[in-house]
């Protein structure tokens, strides 16, 4: 889709549709006056009649209406003046974009980001009209052989500004929500295709597709050879059961100074977790094709990184591979060597997830990083604790945990601040190796955490766990692209920071 911010409004309402918000007490949105009057006061009486309540969310289209310069106008449920802020703001744009794609609109325009929003700026709003309409347009990449619905006409979408001033932010503010769109699209294809399709060497490949289209980043895929010979015996442990070969993905964006330390993103790409040897029960199995989604959302911010020519330097580090079971799996007790020397005794192949980060992890070291964050759908039991609404974020540096919290806010893609650190240390014991994949079941996400601690310290560090968030189950089944938006607004505040 394409998007664009359009100052002189008024003059160009002839659009396929008119996207304009109306207050639940009846105030009419910042354009919705002038609209109204064009239709003859056709908005304020269909509220007065009650026919549209305005309630946050609730959408009415009006087709063809007679006197008005746009074929369609949509009103838009902003619901309670008093209580309109960034979220009621988002959740009002989501309604507009579903109401809107189901219209047969090739172009439109918004005039939602004319609202006021207490302490949000226009550059904001009109990156959330971009992101929330890239998000809802999305289309999963399915291999349904029956004819395919035909695909939203919807190809131009403009947003309304006040005036040149605010035009200039909201144009910058566009291509941010663009960028983090296409991002976000890019982790979800990925993490929706199948695994017989979606293997370490695809994942590879598309990782130096994306150097070939933006030139700021270089691609190397390293093959089982060179992570042998990198000595990363955890790592080699869970692919060890697998016919699919492993790749060590490393995606290298440069767009700061030379020399200045990079932030280093480590995804987890495990293509298929079927549990290795401690299999998996069958409920649910097939969800374990998103277990590569935290190297899928590393993809994505590098792109929307490139995408915004950020300046700053960014390097990815995704390990891929399949967790499976075989005569050559590793099996529970087995004792290996991780490229950072300490011994390791796999209690569980099913917590594979930590095998290959923590050898990733020690393998950032190499770029003298400023930070370093690992992205992964590691537990189950952050998903207990946090549902499908946050990612689990642990950190040993006080400072980059608030700013991911930070980020994670003004993203609308929600972390919470979790617990690691020896107290769950305990927890990792082992009496034949310098400690275990696994703690028990009390605190999952924590000792999860504390392992990978282990493996970085001296770094700033922190671990995002998305096992609740990178995909949703039921009736949505499918990937939603987190944390790529919160990725990118972190790598955006160290890029104004960087200024
Ligand atoms: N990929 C899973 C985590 C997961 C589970 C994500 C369910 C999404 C839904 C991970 O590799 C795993 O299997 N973790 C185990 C760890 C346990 C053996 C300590 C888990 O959470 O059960
Ligand atoms: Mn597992
Ligand atoms: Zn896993």
């Amino acid at each position: 889709m394409e998007f664009k911010v359009i100052v002189d409004a008024r003059a160009r309402s002839a659009a396929g549709c008119a996207v304009v918000g109306l207050y639940e007490g009846g105030e009419l949105g910042a354009a919705t006056r002038h609209l109204d009057a064009e239709l003859g006061g056709m908005i304020a009486r269909l509220h007065a009649a009650g026919d549209f309540a305005a309630k946050l969310g609730d959408t009415l289209l009006l087709a063809h209406p007679q006197g008005a310069a746009a074929q369609r106008v949509l009103l838009i449920g902003l619901g309670a003046r008093a209580g309109f802020a960034r979220k009621q703001y988002r959740k009002a744009l989501q309604s507009s974009a579903q109401a809107l794609l189901k219209t047969g609109s090739a172009d439109a325009i918004v005039y939602l980001a004319l609202e006021d929003v207490p302490s949000v700026e226009s550059g904001y709003r009109a990156r959330a009209v971009a992101e929330i309409f890239s998000a809802q347009s999305y289309k999963i990449p399915d291999l349904k052989t029956a004819t395919k619905p035909k695909p939203p006409r919807l190809s131009s979408l403009a947003v309304a500004a006040e005036n040149a001033r605010s035009a200039k932010a909201m144009t910058a503010g566009v291509e941010i929500g663009a960028a983090i769109g296409s991002g976000s699209a890019l982790a979800r294809d990925l993490g929706n295709l199948p695994p017989n399709i979606c293997t370490p060497t695809y994942l590879g490949e598309r990782a130096e597709a994306l150097a070939k289209e933006w030139p700021r980043i270089k691609t190397k895929v390293l093959d089982e050879a060179a992570i042998k010979e990198l000595k990363m015996g955890a790592f080699l442990a869970v692919t060890r059961g697998s016919d699919q070969p492993p790749r060590l993905i490393v995606c290298e964006y440069r767009g700061g100074r030379k020399g200045s330390a990079p932030i280093c993103l480590v995804g987890k790409g495990i293509t298929f977790d079927s549990g290795g040897i401690s299999l998996k029960e069958p409920p649910g199995m097939d969800e374990m094709k998103f277990d590569m989604s935290g190297a899928a959302s590393v993809l994505g911010a590098l792109r929307a990184a490139a995408e915004l020519e950020l300046p700053l330097n960014v390097v990815g580090i995704m390990p891929a591979c399949e967790n499976m079971p075989s005569g050559k799996a590793t099996k529970p007790s087995d004792i290996v060597t991780t490229m950072s020397g300490q011994t390791v005794e796999i209690l569980n192949t099913d917590a594979e997830g930590r095998l290959i980060l923590c050898d990733a992890i020690t393998y950032s070291r190499r770029f003298k990083p400023a930070a370093v964050v690992d992205i992964a759908t590691l537990t189950g039991a952050c998903i207990i604790a946090l549902g499908n609404h946050f990612s689990g974020l642990m950190s040993n540096t006080e400072s980059l945990a608030a700013e991911l919290m930070a980020a994670s806010v003004r993203a609308d893609d929600r972390a919470w601040h979790l617990p690691v650190g020896d107290e769950y240390a305990e927890q990792l014991k082992s009496n034949f190796a310098d400690f275990a994949n696994v703690g028990g079941r009390e605190g999952g996400a924590s000792t999860a955490a504390t392992y990978l601690s282990k493996f970085a310290k001296d770094l700033a560090w922190a671990h995002l766990d998305v096992a609740g968030t990178a995909w949703l189950g039921g009736s949505h089944k499918g990937s939603t692209g987190r944390p790529v938006p919160l990725l990118t607004e972190f790598l955006l505040q160290r890029a104004a920071r960087a200024k």
